[in-house]
């Protein structure tokens, strides 16, 4: 299906009354269009999750498979009884993490329609801590579904800016929340069927850790570290696509040492070559251009750039980016998840 061209226009919520902004949204919503929101991981692609014909134009304007199914965003946690079925565990986790970065996958009721579950009977549940994404949910009287608002394959949109960039003539309203606290999509969890533990699908702010504070089992899927492990049926679905790519080929270095890193980048950076490197060591690279995550302990800051970063490498239009592969643990690991996956999976291994 073709979508037809609209003007898109973007309203700030950042100066003033932001009432008439989420209420000209809301109207979009319940008239079964979508609208780009912020919220405090990435923006979100907005549309009613009740209508099965707003996930179809979901689909359509990001170009994104249709068996990869949509977060239902919720304005308060006790809201999942009207779309799912809930369980004790799920309201132990809510009591901590939500309203926050957390996703949890619930068996679905059939309020929600099969295109935005993408066929399967269960629906990933989110209540976003970001105060205008609750209030539109509240104003529309509507569950929404939000994938992130980037174009399938890109990375996700953590400026109002980054949506018009991918979207622009394909929906009608972009609500700027100025950039997202996050930058990298929640944390997504399924439940195991003991009620004991969870599984991370995709990992985010709220990390293994935190979780483990409620769960006495938290596991990593195989596909999060090693996208070639997600196979034909993965546990979710988002897991076998290629995710994140700037147009730029990322080349991942495991370093034993910044030094190391240093080093490799230097001796082998040719052509119109970029590198994203901690704060402390911008001024160490002889040529390239040098983008900074932040300062080297605040793994939170280099996440929230990190995709931001990705498209102004593209914007610059390098070639090359280098980048050094990220911990497994804490925040770091939604790094890691992410990373390679723009980078394709393969990394170069420095002894
Ligand atoms: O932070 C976020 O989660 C953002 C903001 C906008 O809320 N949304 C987001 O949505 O990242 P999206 O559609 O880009 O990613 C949703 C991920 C996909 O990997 C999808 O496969 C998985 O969640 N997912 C959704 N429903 C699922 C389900 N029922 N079972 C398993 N995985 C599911
Ligand atoms: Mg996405």
């Amino acid at each position: 299906m073709k979508c037809k061209m609209m003007k898109t226009e973007i309203y700030s919520l950042l100066d003033g009354d932001s009432s008439e902004a989420i209420a000209k949204a809301a109207e979009y919503i319940r008239a079964g269009e979508l609208v780009g929101i912020p919220t405090e991981t990435v923006y979100g692609l907005a549309g009613s999750a009740l209508y099965a014909e707003a996930a179809v134009k979901i689909y359509t304007a990001k170009g994104r498979p249709s068996d990869n199914p949509l977060i239902v965003h919720i304005a308060e946690p006790a809201d999942a009884e009207q779309i799912a079925y809930t369980t004790p565990l799920y309201y132990a986790l809510a009591e901590k993490y939500m309203p926050g970065p957390l996703t949890i996958i619930l068996p679905k009721k059939a309020v929600i329609p099969d295109t935005v579950s993408g066929g399967l009977q269960t629906v990933a549940v989110r209540c976003p801590s970001h105060p205008a994404a609750r209030e539109l949910i509240r104003v529309s009287g509507h569950p929404i579904a939000a994938p992130s608002a980037n174009s399938s394959g890109k990375p996700s949109p953590t400026t109002a800016a980054h949506v018009y960039e991918d979207l622009q003539g394909k929906i009608p309203l972009i609500l700027d929340g100025g950039a997202c606290s996050i930058g990298v999509e929640s944390t997504v969890i399924a439940l195991n069927a003991q009620g004991d533990g969870c599984i991370i699908l995709r990992p985010g702010a709220i990390t293994r850790e935190m979780l483990e504070t409620v769960c006495g089992n938290v596991a990593v899927a195989e596909a999060v570290t090693d996208p070639g492990k997600a196979g034909d049926k993965p546990q979710s679905p988002g897991m076998k696509y290629k995710h994140y790519s700037p147009k730029c080929s990322v080349i991942l270095v495991d370093a034993p040492t910044d030094e190391a890193f240093i080093e490799y980048v230097n001796r082998n950076g040719q052509g119109k070559f970029g590198v994203l490197a901690v704060e402390e060591e911008t001024d160490r690279f002889s040529t390239g251009t040098v983008l900074s995550l932040g300062k080297r302990e605040e793994e939170a800051e280099h996440a929230r750039r990190l995709f931001a970063l990705l498209r102004q490498a593209d914007d610059m239009e390098l070639e090359t980016l280098y980048v050094r592969l990220p911990a497994r643990n804490g925040i770091a690991l939604a790094s890691y998840n992410r990373i390679i996956r723009a980078a394709g999976g393969e990394i170069v291994k420095l002894s």
